[in-house]
């Protein structure tokens, strides 16, 4: 049987809804709290058993290179001042056994031409990707995990999906749904960002996919779509007229770390379930709130 081996990351956008913070640094490599968007991601791979991690990377994204890459002189210099915790953190960036690859997008020409670069090191076998900014806090063993549970089950494409607000249909890949079991809807069409007005129904795709290798032909022949770039869902809408595909309203809390709003949403939660920060913060939110009401007392005077 099928088992899922590779996770591939686009992370070649440009992240213009981030800017400044992205004119030089990558947006995946924005912390919440103290770990980078791309570790909790490659973390969520691991444990759902994924052992190749497959980044797409464009210019300004070397930093997440040298952020899975072994740092010997700090390891050195932390050992020496007997700095054991953070020695033992450090290390664990990159765990044992896992191999990470590094393959450029060249232009940012959009979610599906990021994902075709990965064609040839993934091959002929299901994988799965991971969009790291959509930060899913779903407990230890994390959605990937969930889904590739799916997938040995079904042996068909996965989508992670979301019931979102109406009024933001526009902004998501969305699905016409038939119900299938528990937490799973048959995909029967799926539209990029379609007007609110026209959207098939409320669930969004949301980050998360698990992919049979079909895909790779089907994206070599999808031309350019919503916002001119070509479109993972595009080439999904054309999976779904020859193979089964399945979304999946995963267990877990997302959080929309490719928007600033989204991004301090998800700073407040990691914050506070933070084992040794989440005491200290609690309380200055707590500060922060009674002066935040004082103020608005005293301005409604
Ligand atoms: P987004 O739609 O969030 O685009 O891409 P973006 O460029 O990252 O951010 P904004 O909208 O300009 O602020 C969704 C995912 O697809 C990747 C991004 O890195 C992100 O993880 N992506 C997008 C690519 O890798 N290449 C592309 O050409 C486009």
């Amino acid at each position: 049987m099928d088992k899922i081996r590779k996770c591939v990351f686009p992370v070649a956008g440009l992240g213009t809804r981030f800017l400044p913070a992205t004119k030089a640094s990558p947006k995946e490599m924005l912390p919440v709290v103290d770990k980078p968007l791309i570790q909790y991601a490659v973390e969520e791979a691991v444990a759902a058993g994924v052992e190749t991690m497959i980044f797409i990377t464009g210019r300004t994204k070397r930093p997440i290179e040298d952020h899975f890459d072994k740092a010997p002189e700090l390891e050195r210099e932390l050992e020496e001042r007997g700095k054991k915790a953070l020695l033992q953190t450090v290390a664990e960036t990159t765990p044992d056994g896992i191999e990470c690859i590094f393959i450029r997008q060249g232009e940012a020409l959009g979610l599906g031409h990021a994902v075709l670069r990965a064609k040839s090191v993934v091959g002929d076998e299901p994988f799965s990707v991971i969009l790291a900014d959509d930060l899913i806090d779903a407990g230890k063993q994390g959605v990937l995990a969930q889904m590739t549970r799916l997938f040995e089950r079904h042996q068909c494409s996965l989508l992670g999906v979301e019931r979102v607000p109406e009024d933001e249909t526009n902004k998501y890949g969305v699905v016409s749904p038939t119900p299938f079991a528990e937490r799973l809807q048959a995909v029967d069409a799926i539209v990029e960002k379609p007007p609110v007005d026209k959207a098939p129904s409320n669930l969004a795709v949301v980050g998360r996919y698990v992919l049979t290798p079909r895909i790779f032909d089907l994206l070599e022949r999808t031309e350019r779509g919503a916002g001119n770039e070509i479109q993972l869902t595009d080439a999904i809408a054309a999976l779904l007229k020859e193979q089964q595909v399945l979304a999946y309203e995963f267990d877990g809390r997302r959080y929309d770390c490719g928007s600033k709003l989204g991004y301090l949403e998800a700073t407040l939660a990691y914050g506070l379930a933070h084992p040794e920060l989440g005491d200290g913060f609690r309380d200055l939110l707590l500060q922060t709130a009674a002066e935040l009401e004082r103020d608005a007392e005293a301005s409604a005077v």
